[in-house]
């Protein structure tokens, strides 16, 4: 019943996925039209990224009507035509949840632009007089994740609060209504069917009484540091009760949070036996491509979770990330980074979430100025270039742009030199990355190293290992994974080679750069 403990999540970027009516955006139809390969594949479930009613400033995140679908992403039915589709491919969805923010098109917000400072409508939001003689300053000194003041003027009374775009005004979680919409969401959702959620800024919802400055005015881009008023607020967690208490009368359903939160302590909060089931922590993505530092990193989000006798949750990539591939070194060193770090992640106890095309060992691709979209290139005054690069549609066959991903303009533009890359290539190449992780995918789900999940299974053990490597065991079973950060080749842990992400040397020995499961 409790699926997600070990299981191994597909995010689609809903935008970069497939496009079934040549607009160049992907759709839920494309999704449903890419299913049979999502099988193949061996995933077990599908995170979906927002296809919600919305502007699109931040592409789905800045939600307009959080229970209907986008005309660009398709409708109600073709979204019920997916998840019945998908559970007969034996996948489970996942859909995206925002409850930090609404859209400016919210009817809400537009309803507040309309009513008086004090008025109900307006306490939906954070609304504050400014400072200042004339009130033309911001109300505090929160800076927004995307650059600029966190504030937004409307008239000559009173800003309203941004942590994003200014197109996203962050709820006021202190409004019984702001609760009662979200649990109204929530059901509209598992009522469809779906069988998980994951939280957008699941550190975030709750705000320090008094709103007050930030003593460090923090000003990094896309970056949540500990101390920070913007997030990680006490409050929060009663939010993330209620979350789950909706969801523990829908047998099967799950939570998993967005939590930008390093301090295992802080973290180990949000998936307590009464909040969320799971959370990503962000530390592993964080690391650099070093045997010492990726070993801390596991065992400080195992420890995080162990102490609440939660499962871990494992996560290389994702739509705000650059790709592993570009952050660790680029071409073909970067791609066999990637790969050997995949088939890690793969071999640790608890969940792996995969981010389309990861499985294709996409790169990030340099998106030329005129062609950026991403809300950070404006927000910055063109000095972060933002996400774009790691978004870039998933090439699927042919040889030039859009590569079966749409019959028009993709929405970002495409390599022309990913022949090579795309789905229909690689399933013919047994040595390609796509065919390593169907027989990575294939081995969880078959060997017994996988098997059972009782809770010694949350843990590792750790063997010696050279300088520069790292090797460990899954508690309980036999089954090893050893990685060589180093650069030279070193020997491989006793057992019988069941995988590796890149060819042994000549006399059996690990390369550089290189993963290896044993049993
Ligand atoms: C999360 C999303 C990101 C979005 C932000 C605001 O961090 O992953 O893409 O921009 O929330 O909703």
């Amino acid at each position: 019943m409790q699926w997600w403990r070990d299981a191994v999540v597909y995010q689609v970027y809903v935008r970069s996925f497939a496009d079934s009516d040549g607009d160049g955006v992907g759709d839920l139809a494309g999704v449903r039209s890419r299913l049979g390969y999502l099988e193949l594949l061996g995933v077990d479930a599908l995170w979906l990224t927002p296809f919600y009613r919305s502007p699109m400033a931040d592409h789905g995140y800045d939600v307009a009507d959080p229970r209907d679908v986008d005309p660009v992403f398709g409708d109600l039915a073709a979204f019920d035509a997916l998840v019945e589709d998908a559970h007969r491919h034996g996948l489970k969805i996942i859909v995206d949840l925002v409850p930090n923010h609404t859209s400016t098109e919210h009817e809400w917000f537009r309803a507040a632009l309309d009513s008086a400072p004090g008025s109900p409508e307006r306490a939906r939001y954070h609304f504050r007089p400014g400072k200042g003689e004339n009130g033309d300053e911001p109300p505090n000194n929160w800076r927004s994740i995307f650059g600029g003041p966190a504030w937004e003027r409307v008239g000559e009374e009173e800003w309203y609060l941004h942590l994003f775009a200014p197109e996203q005004a962050d709820l006021n979680w202190t409004n019984p209504e702001v609760w009662a919409d979200l649990e109204k969401t929530l059901r509209f959702w598992a009522d469809r069917g779906v069988d998980g959620f994951r939280i957008d800024v699941a550190h975030g919802m709750a705000k320090p009484d008094g709103l007050p400055d930030d003593p460090q005015a923090r000003i990094e881009l896309l970056a949540n540091t500990d101390g920070d008023p913007r997030f990680d607020q006490d409050g929060v967690h009663d939010v993330h009760r209620m979350v789950r208490a909706v969801l523990d009368h829908y047998p099967g359903r799950m939570a998993v949070g967005e939590i930008w939160v390093r301090d295992d302590e802080r973290f180990a909060r949000y998936v307590r036996p009464d909040e969320l089931h799971q959370g990503f922590n962000f530390r592993l993505l964080q690391t650099p491509f070093e045997a010492a530092a990726i070993r801390d990193a596991v065992e400080h989000s195992i420890a995080a979770v162990d102490a609440v006798g939660s499962r871990p949750t494992w996560t290389l990539s994702n739509h705000d990330i650059s790709r592993p591939v570009t952050r660790y070194g680029g071409g073909e060193v970067g791609l066999a980074r990637a790969r050997a770090m995949a088939l890690v992640v793969l071999a640790l106890p608890g969940s792996a979430y995969i981010y389309n095309g990861e499985e294709l060992g996409m790169p990030d691709v340099e998106v030329p100025d005129d062609a950026l979209q991403d809300p950070v290139w404006e927000r910055s005054g063109h000095t972060e270039r933002g996400r774009d690069s790691c978004r870039i549609p998933v090439p699927w066959e042919g040889s030039a742009p859009a590569y079966g991903f749409s019959t028009g303009e993709p929405w970002l533009p495409m390599p022309p030199d990913w022949d090579a890359l795309t789905a229909a290539e690689q399933l013919e190449d047994t040595g390609s990355t796509l065919s390593m992780f169907r027989h990575a995918l294939e081995l969880r789900h078959t060997h017994p190293g996988f098997a059972a999940t009782d809770d010694r299974r949350t843990r590792v053990e750790w063997y010696g290992a050279p300088p520069g490597c790292l090797a460990f065991r899954r508690s309980g079973t036999t089954l090893a994974c050893a990685l060589n950060t180093s650069d030279a080749p070193v020997p491989l842990p006793p057992g019988d080679v069941l995988v590796t992400s890149g060819p042994l040397t000549e006399d059996g020995q690990l390369p550089p750069d290189t993963a290896a499961w044993l049993a």
